[in-house]
């Protein structure tokens, strides 16, 4: 049967990669690799996700302000849900240079004045931490690099900082290491600052069978998702983590659940919520 033999060269070519990836866990080549993929895949599937995510988005994004940090903006779906009156600077975070025409375009759209820097620029520009909410010109600054890498880039994220919110939407899955990122998240936020995520995280294999099922589906998959996903993750306990830290001092989180929802409920289920980290 043709299903058959398909089915067994799917399997076949997943276990390949699962070898591989798993072999070169921080292989760059493979990294650039997923990013490029990924890029592609998040233009087609983006808008259909952030339709999904609209209500979401509405309630959680309404009331971020002040001078903001978005890790992983990837092409700038975040901006068009936000309040921009209310922030004085929106620093934008975003590794894979793929995204950065479209988030700059974004940007502009939305009214900031845009600037952008990269570990090519030959000159890190001064950092103005003055902008008051008054202002009526915003400003948007577009960093090339991850968070938690010493670079220069990572001295740009420090100096434009500390932040009064750090938005992360569907990134926490693809960073390499999600504890690493959370105390990073911490070191640049302000005492009283906001941590904003929305985050799929792994399924709960204690609920039921079927999620029993999807769990160690999620565990099988996940190096040949990430290959061709930008090193996404749907195998983390991204949320608790999260919450496991002792310096946050209040947290809201909500799960969505969607009757009959495959994905929502089996494949990646998603908290989205906010954590302040405590003012002492
Ligand atoms: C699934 S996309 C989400 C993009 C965007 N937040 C959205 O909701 O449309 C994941 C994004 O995280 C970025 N990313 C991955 N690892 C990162 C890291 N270590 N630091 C910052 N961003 C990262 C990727 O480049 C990508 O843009």
């Amino acid at each position: 049967m043709v299903s058959n033999k398909l089915i067994a060269s799917v399997l076949g070519l997943v276990i390949v990669i699962n070898y591989i990836t798993t072999k070169n866990k921080s292989n760059t080549i493979l990294r650039k690799f997923s990013d490029f993929t990924f890029s592609f895949a998040w233009r087609i599937s983006s808008s259909k996700i952030d339709q999904r995510l609209k209500i979401v988005k509405e309630r959680l994004f309404g009331d971020v302000n002040g001078n903001v940090l978005e890790i992983g903006p990837g092409y700038g779906s975040t901006l068009k849900f936000l309040d921009i009156s209310k922030i004085s600077k929106y620093t934008c975070l975003e590794p894979s240079a793929h995204f950065h025409d479209k988030l700059k375009k974004e940007g502009l759209e939305r009214g900031f004045t845009v600037e952008s820097i990269d570990k090519n620029s030959p000159k890190f520009p001064e950092v103005n931490n003055s902008a008051s909410k008054t202002d009526s010109v915003r400003h948007m600054l577009v960093l090339c690099g991850f968070l938690s890498s010493q670079t220069e880039i990572q001295k740009s994220i420090v100096d434009n900082g500390p932040y009064d919110a750090i938005i992360s939407t569907l990134v926490l899955c693809s960073v390499d290491d999600v504890e690493e990122s959370i105390k990073t998240v911490l070191k640049l936020l302000k005492p009283g600052g906001k941590l904003y995520f929305i985050e799929h995280v792994s399924t709960d294999k204690r609920e039921s069978f079927v999620h029993k099922f999807f769990h160690y589906f999620q565990e099988f998959i996940t190096p040949a998702w990430g290959l061709f996903g930008g090193n996404c993750h749907l195998n983390r306990e991204t949320f608790e983590i999260i919450k496991s830290f002792p310096e946050w001092e209040s947290i809201t989180a909500t799960k969505i659940s969607e009757e009959g929802g495959l994905v929502s409920n089996y494949l990646a289920p998603i908290y989205y919520g906010c954590c302040s980290k405590r003012k002492d």
